[in-house]
């Protein structure tokens, strides 16, 4: 069967920006491969989809995108192993996720063959751009904006769909400490906290500035009506071990639901851990952090794959977490990269070759 695209318009950049990287010295998320794949959707159809030199488009600045946020978008990572092969790490559940969100946005549906095939179309040309190295990936971001030119308070008839590419290492520097929310909140139920919507991310900004002059570098999110449930972090969903027990919340229509999350609930549980979703309370957690029951904090998601957080704030205290020996974060941590790095065996079919 011949692919939709098979005569993919491919613009080559004149002169790759890579020779002026230092791949090995990254600030997350700003520095973008040579190219970029693009593909309008106008009036009810999809347009010649096209990859082209990475650089600004132009917009109408009466675009619906930037009155009314109607913005989704996915992050993915592809991964180097010590052959120069390159596997994506589940992608089918971004693509899933992103035809969710849109759905929820009263956005058209992306069909796969422009989402899978132009991601693997750019890894192919832009190759080169993947650094080596533990925790070094490239980073995917593909992107979704109403562009209709009319201001208007309704649905857009028009969309571009683009997919741009980012060398990565890691996400957060330093320690990471977190700071549990109580008058801010991130979704409501029945809103759009388990869409990756970009105002989502919008709206964490001014509280987390707040958080950050105290030393936090996050927010714990809690429910919007009493601010005792614990949700999740923003950039990542958030584990808890307290006493013998693991804990993560479920998944509420407030919580977005992560692919790293949930690997790290398979895997643990394959390997014998009894990780339980459940309510997890503030309360709780500071009755566990008062009598040293909490044993560790860690948040999953794409950027940040598995990330130990030092402690936590409420109210005007602090709780750091101990330190420990064999902490199971970085067990997890563990057999999820060497899953996603080709360096063991994947049972659940997870890796997919690209090159
Ligand atoms: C990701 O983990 O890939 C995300 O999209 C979160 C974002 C804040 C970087």
């Amino acid at each position: 069967m011949k692919d939709v695209l098979d005569d993919l318009k491919i613009i080559k950049t004149s002169q790759s920006r890579l020779p002026q990287v230092d791949l090995s010295n990254l600030t997350f998320g700003s520095v973008f491969s040579d190219h970029m794949f693009v593909v309008d959707y106008i009036d009810g159809q999809w347009q010649e989809p096209r990859i082209m030199p990475y650089g600004p488009l132009p917009m109408e600045p009466g675009a619906k995108v930037f009155h009314y946020g109607q913005a989704v978008f996915e992050g993915m990572k592809a991964f180097k192993d010590e052959q120069g092969n390159v596997f994506l790490f589940r992608p089918e559940m971004n693509f899933e996720r992103i035809n969710r969100s849109a759905w929820r946005l009263a956005m058209p549906q992306i069909p796969e063959e422009f989402f899978m095939g132009g991601i693997k179309k750019l890894i192919e040309l832009d190759k080169d751009w993947i650094p080596d190295g533990e925790g070094a990936s490239l980073y995917i971001r593909p992107v979704y904006i109403a562009t209709e030119n009319q201001i208007a308070a309704s649905v857009s008839r028009n969309y571009r769909f683009m997919i741009i590419t980012s060398p990565a290492q890691s996400y957060f520097s330093g320690e990471v400490k977190v700071k549990i929310e109580k008058r801010y909140t991130r979704a409501c139920h029945g809103g759009v906290g388990s869409a990756k919507a970009a105002g989502n991310y919008a709206a964490q900004f001014m509280p987390t500035q707040q958080a950050r002059k105290e030393g936090y570098k996050q927010l714990i999110w809690t429910d919007s009506k009493t601010h005792e449930l614990i949700e999740e972090s923003g950039a990542m969903n958030l584990f808890f071990r307290i006493g013998d027990e693991i804990c993560t919340s479920p998944l509420y229509d407030t919580i977005l639901p992560g692919v790293t999350r949930d690997s790290l609930l398979t895997l643990g549980r394959d390997h014998g851990l009894d990780i339980k979703e459940r309510k997890i309370t503030v309360t709780e957690l500071v009755e566990a952090a008062e009598k040293g029951e909490l044993k560790e904090i860690f948040g999953s998601g794409t950027a940040v794959t598995v990330l130990p957080i030092v402690g936590f704030g409420y109210e005007d205290k602090y709780y750091p977490t101990p330190q420990l020996d064999n902490p199971l974060w970085s067990v997890l941590k563990q057999m999820l990269m060497d899953i996603q790095y080709n360096r063991a065996p994947d049972p659940y079919g997870w890796r997919v070759k690209v090159l």
